[in-house]
């Protein structure tokens, strides 16, 4: 089969660096789910769809425009890499995740992302509903006040204006959202193999996933 490493965990746990650095070094593909939640929430805006509208904004998943180039996102041929990781986008995302029907809408489009090369996914729900047969499957999470400090990093790194009890208070809401829904809620998947990431930088981690990988 093909070589698949699943990568889930809560927002701002360094899911998205960590998977893409072991990507490069395994030289697999990587699928950054997250963003087709996001960019779905946008292109529901774009279109005049309420994020409330779950038949609307599953026909948009669905027909979804978009393109991947390297570090690039392209919706109907526009680069909207910065604009998708907006607050804004990022809590509309969060919205849309909670349908059904926008999650089955999306996902024959996550598994196409499997190829012979190998892949290695990066979301909520990659070891437990789109690659349940996925070889590796690792939760990676941080303490709240260790997320929500990365967060606050990010943005001030992003030359954005940051407010670490906002940043804080988001994230708790955030989590709560992804954690109480029906749907794919967030949480360690049975055999999943759980990675805290408090105490250690990215080299290490990515250093912890790529040894787990091997053995
Ligand atoms: O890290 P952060 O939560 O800020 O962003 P993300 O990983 O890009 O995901 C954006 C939103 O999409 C999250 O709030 C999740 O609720 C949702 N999501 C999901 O439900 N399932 C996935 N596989 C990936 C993201």
């Amino acid at each position: 089969g093909i070589a698949i490493l699943a990568i889930d965990g809560p927002s701002a746990s360094g899911k998205g660096s960590v998977a893409q650095r072991v990507a490069e070094v395994l030289e697999f593909a990587y699928l950054d789910s997250g963003a087709l939640y996001r960019l779905t929430a946008l292109a529901a805006q774009r279109a005049g769809v309420g994020w409330n509208d779950e038949h609307s904004v599953a026909q948009i998943a669905q027909s979804l425009d978009v393109r991947f180039e390297n570090e690039r996102v392209l919706l109907a041929g526009q680069d909207v890499s910065a604009v998708i990781r907006s607050e804004s986008i990022g809590v509309g995302a969060s919205q849309v995740a909670a349908f059904a029907a926008v999650r089955q809408a999306l996902l024959a489009r996550q598994r196409a992302f499997a190829t012979k090369q190998g892949l290695v996914a990066d979301g909520r729900d990659m070891g437990s509903v789109v690659f349940p047969d996925a070889q590796l499957k690792i939760f990676l999470t941080a303490t709240a006040e260790v997320r929500a400090e990365r967060r606050y990093q990010q943005l001030i790194a992003r030359g954005e204006s940051a407010d670490l009890a906002a940043i804080t208070r988001d994230l708790q809401s955030r989590d709560e959202r992804d954690a109480a829904r029906t749907e794919a809620p967030l949480r360690q998947w049975h055999d999943a193999l759980l990675l805290e990431t408090s105490g250690l930088n990215l080299d290490q981690v990515v250093e912890c996933v790529l040894s787990s990988w091997k053995t």
